[in-house]
């Protein structure tokens, strides 16, 4: 059966490029925010019996943009259609344990709600760790865009001697995918962050990068300290080049301007979340996920 795309207003760009690549109709959704902010949803055409694709983005005003998905998900699953959704950065992933006693594992209320309001299967990107996707008890997959940024980098970089690097070990595995392709060497550095202030501390390693381009890879920058820290470190151990590859560029408040300062000369980023760093599409990964369906 053919798919349709709803796009859900923080992710037009996506939801365009999603349809074209599945040969999919764009339904019209017309969405009004009011002064006080709330935001008014209409669709504009019967999709009983449709199999709809919902694509929103997640990303601050994290809260807005998740009621979005939520109230547009369940007007077309009570109208009658087959609501699946993709939401290539999904908020509050990071909300996935109980860090301290008395937190609230939000990702998993996120999920009920998305049950609740008719959705059938969610695919993301990068999620933050795969083990959260546990928390779901609806089908839900996360495909992953390092293959895609590597080869943008290998592209568009002479790179010399490149190293790539993840700031924790947290990402130990996209780092290794991202040398899979590049077939560089590969190092992830040790981070831990402090629960209650957020402060985070690298551990040194005895490193040589003279001349050589370092590439950090993350799944997201967020207020960027721990890129910060690890371009701190690579700058120290003689590294002429950083360049850092996320998945999803959130950069709260001035974050960009921070990691640069600390002597990061490139930031890549896909458009999950869209920013004038956006240069790796990730519908190619989305349509892939759904053509096989
Ligand atoms: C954490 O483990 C993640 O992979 C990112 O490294 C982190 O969330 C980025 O946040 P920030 O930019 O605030 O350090």
């Amino acid at each position: 059966m053919d798919w349709t795309v709803a796009p859900g207003p923080a992710s037009l760009e996506i939801a365009t490029n999603l349809s074209a690549k599945l040969g999919a109709k764009l339904l019209p959704v017309e969405v009004t925010d009011f002064p006080d902010g709330e935001s008014k949803i209409r669709i504009g055409e019967d999709v009983r019996n449709k199999r709809v694709i919902v694509v929103q983005s997640t990303y601050p005003p994290v809260d807005k943009h998740l009621m979005q998905l939520l109230v547009l998900s369940h007007k077309l699953s009570e109208d009658g259609a087959d609501v699946f959704c993709a939401v290539p950065y999904l908020g509050y992933a990071r909300q996935d344990r109980e860090f301290l006693p008395g937190e609230v594992v939000t990702l998993g209320v996120i999920g009920r709600l998305m049950r609740s309001v008719g959705i059938k299967r969610l695919v993301t990107v990068d999620i933050h760790s795969v083990k959260a996707l546990g928390l779901f008890s609806f089908p839900v997959y996360s495909t992953s865009s390092i293959p895609l940024l590597a080869e943008y980098i290998g592209k568009n970089y002479q790179l010399r001697q490149p190293i790539a690097v993840s700031p924790d070990f947290g990402s130990s595995s996209r780092v290794e995918a991202f040398s899979a392709v590049l077939k560089s060497e590969h190092i992830s550095f040790k981070k831990s962050r402090d629960r209650k202030t957020g402060e985070i501390t690298t551990e040194e390693q005895s490193l040589n990068l003279m001349g050589r381009d370092a590439i950090i890879i993350d799944d997201m920058i967020s207020t960027g300290a721990s890129v910060v820290k690890c371009a701190q470190l690579l700058k120290k151990y003689g590294a002429s080049r950083i360049i850092t590859a996320v998945a999803h560029a959130v950069l709260i408040g001035g974050a960009a301007d921070r990691i640069m300062g600390a002597g990061v000369d490139e930031l890549i980023a896909t458009n999950t979340i869209p920013s004038k760093y956006s240069k790796v599409d990730v519908s190619p990964l989305l349509a892939s996920h759904f053509e096989m369906l």
